[in-house]
């Protein structure tokens, strides 16, 4: 038990936990981008089917506190890590060429992600939050979520928000993706290289889509 316990204290359990989480997280991305495009290419009705079942299945209930205890816990760690690492270097490198050592994406993910953060509390609770304890109207069977998203991204600065969110998305995924491989020991002179494409691969796609969303429906607004 007590070596079981002792991975959430240890350096590298630490990081394992970011590494875990943080890829549970994409897993997370990855489906909750493919529901939203319905938003783009499929119904309102077949929206508002898709955020029901989201609510209401038992398998996707576990998966979403699965998600709420990875964002948990990735925040707490990312907070013990980033206060560990400022103790063990509280004057900085004297001689730190920093830009030429790391790239700014790996220097800036605890910024990013207080960013990503902040996104998440405003997100959840306008989207998440209404559609759980909050007032919606219905269509049909199913509450109108799809009402609530179309207002909320006919509004410019809400869109903006979202795009703005997705750039540091981007850049967080762009360090995260990799250095959770490496983290788990999977960095190999044959794989890494490929890791990082498909990385990079998919920290400009799935934010990039992301925020086609809510410029597509103000577009669509305006008509
Ligand atoms: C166009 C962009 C997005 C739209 C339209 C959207 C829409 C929604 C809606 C309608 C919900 C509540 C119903 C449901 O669970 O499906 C929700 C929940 C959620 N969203 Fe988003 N979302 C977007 C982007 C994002 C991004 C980029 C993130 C993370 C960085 C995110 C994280 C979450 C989380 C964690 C939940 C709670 C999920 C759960 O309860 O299982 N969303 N979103």
């Amino acid at each position: 038990m007590a070596t079981a316990l002792s991975v959430f204290s240890h350096s590298i359990g630490r990081k394992l936990i970011m590494a875990l989480t943080g890829l549970f997280l994409i897993l997370f991305l990855v489906v909750h981008l493919a529901g939203n495009l319905q938003l783009v290419f499929g119904t309102p009705d077949a929206f508002n089917a898709y955020t029901h079942t989201m609510a209401t299945s038992p398998v996707i209930k576990i998966a979403s506190y699965l998600t709420y205890l990875s964002i948990l816990l990735h925040v707490i760690y990312a907070i013990i890590l980033s206060r560990i690492n400022r103790q063990a270097r509280p004057q900085g490198y004297a001689i730190n060429k920093a830009s030429e050592n790391s790239s700014w994406s790996s220097r800036s993910m605890f910024l990013l992600g207080s960013i990503i953060f902040i996104f998440l509390v405003l997100h959840m609770s306008n989207f998440w939050y209404k559609y759980k304890f909050g007032e919606v109207g219905m269509a049909g069977q199913y509450k109108d979520m799809y009402t609530v998203v179309a207002t909320s991204f006919s509004q410019w600065w809400y869109v903006a928000i979202y795009v703005l969110s997705m750039a540091g998305l981007a850049y967080h995924l762009q360090h995260g993706f990799q250095s959770a491989f490496q983290t788990l020991g999977l960095n190999h002179y044959a794989y890494t290289p490929l890791i990082k494409k498909i990385g990079l691969a998919f920290a400009i796609i799935v934010p990039l889509l992301f925020a086609f969303i809510p410029v597509y429906m103000f577009i669509d607004s305006l008509s």
